[in-house]
């Protein structure tokens, strides 16, 4: 496509695109958000429709959202607009990446509050935790929570972090680090597997996450394992859309998407064995919510050999994987603005940048001062997680699912999966069909229109 008249920055190599995928997927969501979501949501039953979500809409999305980034070359709303052009289709298409740029803000507000508590234990985790037991590991939790100018001071050290990449552009900056830093987080998860085995109660862990009981499975757990699904995965949000513009014509789109959503799964799945093992050995609750990492992990850095050392690194590393992930949430609205209005790529990113560390300090207080202030119910953290994983990220999927499976030619699409005559046709029915039926019947169910 010759589109653009400006020429984009490219990633530097295959192995690039893959890191930087992979470096926005893994993130929060799979070390924070999963373990809590499972012991929220009953454990196997979770779990089972969340790999099943990955394997059957996740996966698929994927790679729809890298081809149309790669083929519309543009932020998510110019890709949009230009693919869409091409399809003989309207301009109205460009919403799908309006939702994308501005839903992935609102993430990035409450993301940068939770990385922020990576930070303040990242801190802490220097003093050993030594003599730390389960009732002044939830109650060290409890204080930070309760101190709102603390959650905004490392809420703001993150946000000039991720600012400060955002502002530099993509190549120069995202790209280098993500290389040596996920393989390390990668290794510090499989140590923690190893303590969970030797030490804490691995075969507890197994069981509460793998065993099958289909009688746990209810539209409730099954709506938050499709959210969490899409979120882990950066999906329809523009981030995947984003980076796919900045992918180079030659490289396989299957099989790139294929290693970032293994290697998403597994992180997530390993980290959740290595956090469950220690909340059965210690009598710990699975269903704590979003602190249950904070609350258990400290405990057995306090107790491994070598625990500091250990402690020390895994928080640094989760902050590094958090903040390769919030990189790709402000850069779809960025690009956008430098793309569309010629903001100079400083401005729009410090801009930017400050008006989500607003909505951000409003999170911080909602889990003390605020507390009070809910809207369906729900506080200000709460309804930012749940409006983007569960309304905002599956109607953006949707969307996707149809433009690419029924608006597009298909021999556009083919070109750019570049996928064999079986795997296309496999691929290509689950976005015209499988995708949107199921994602449909799930919001349906969820919204009591259908039993
Ligand atoms: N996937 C990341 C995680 O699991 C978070 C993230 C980055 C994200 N970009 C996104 C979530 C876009 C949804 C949409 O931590």
């Amino acid at each position: 496509m010759t589109t653009t008249a400006t020429a984009r920055s490219h990633w530097t190599s295959r192995w690039a695109f893959i890191m930087v995928t992979a470096g926005s997927a893994i993130g929060l969501g799979n070390i924070w958000k999963f373990p809590y979501m499972t012991g929220t949501n009953g454990g196997s039953a979770f779990v089972l429709v969340y790999l099943a979500c990955i394997v059957g809409i996740g996966l698929p999305l994927l790679m729809a959202e890298t081809l149309l980034g790669r083929r519309g070359q543009g932020n998510p709303m110019d890709a949009m607009g230009n693919v869409a052009r091409e399809a003989g289709s309207g301009s109205y298409w460009k919403i799908v990446g309006f939702i994308g740029i501005t839903g992935a803000l609102l993430i990035l507000s409450f993301y940068s509050v939770v990385a922020g508590w990576i930070l303040e234990y990242m801190v802490r985790s220097f003093s050993g935790f030594t003599g730390i037991t389960a009732e002044t590991a939830a109650s060290g939790f409890g204080s930070l929570l309760g101190n709102p100018l603390k959650m905004a001071m490392w809420h703001t050290v993150f946000m000039i972090m991720t600012v400060a990449v955002v502002a530099r552009g993509v190549t120069g900056g995202i790209e280098k680090a993500n290389k040596i830093l996920m393989p390390a987080l990668f290794g510090i998860v499989v140590a923690l597997i190893i303590y969970g085995f030797v030490a804490a109660d691995m075969p507890a862990a197994i069981r509460f996450m793998f065993h099958f009981d289909a009688s746990q499975i209810t539209p409730a757990v099954i709506f938050s394992a499709m959210g969490h699904s899409f979120f882990t995965l950066s999906l329809g949000m523009g981030s995947i859309m984003a980076y796919g513009s900045y992918l180079d014509r030659n490289t396989s789109i299957a099989r790139n998407c294929f290693y970032v959503a293994v290697a998403d799964t597994l992180i997530a799945l390993l980290a959740g064995l290595a956090i469950f093992s220690i909340v059965f050995a210690k009598g710990l609750a699975p269903a704590a919510g979003p602190g249950l990492i904070l609350q258990t992990l400290p405990m057995a850095f306090s107790q491994m050999p070598f625990g500091q050392a250990v402690g020390v690194s895994f928080f640094v590393l989760v902050a590094f994987a958090a903040w390769t992930s919030s990189i790709s949430l402000l850069e779809p609205f960025v690009a956008f603005l430098v793309e569309k209005f010629s903001v100079d790529r400083k401005v729009a990113a410090w801009g930017t940048g400050f008006a989500v560390w607003l909505l951000g300090i409003a999170v911080c207080l909602s889990f003390n001062d605020w507390g009070g202030v809910k809207l369906f119910g729900l506080g200000i953290f709460d309804l930012l997680d749940s409006l983007t994983s569960k309304i905002l990220m599956p109607l953006s999927g949707l969307l996707i699912a149809i433009f690419v499976g029924w608006v597009m030619k298909k021999q556009h699409v083919s070109d750019e999966v570049a996928l064999s005559a079986g795997g296309m046709s496999l691929w290509y029915n689950v976005m015209r069909f499988v995708s949107p039926i199921v994602i449909t019947l799930i919001f349906m169910n969820v919204m009591g229109w259908i039993g």
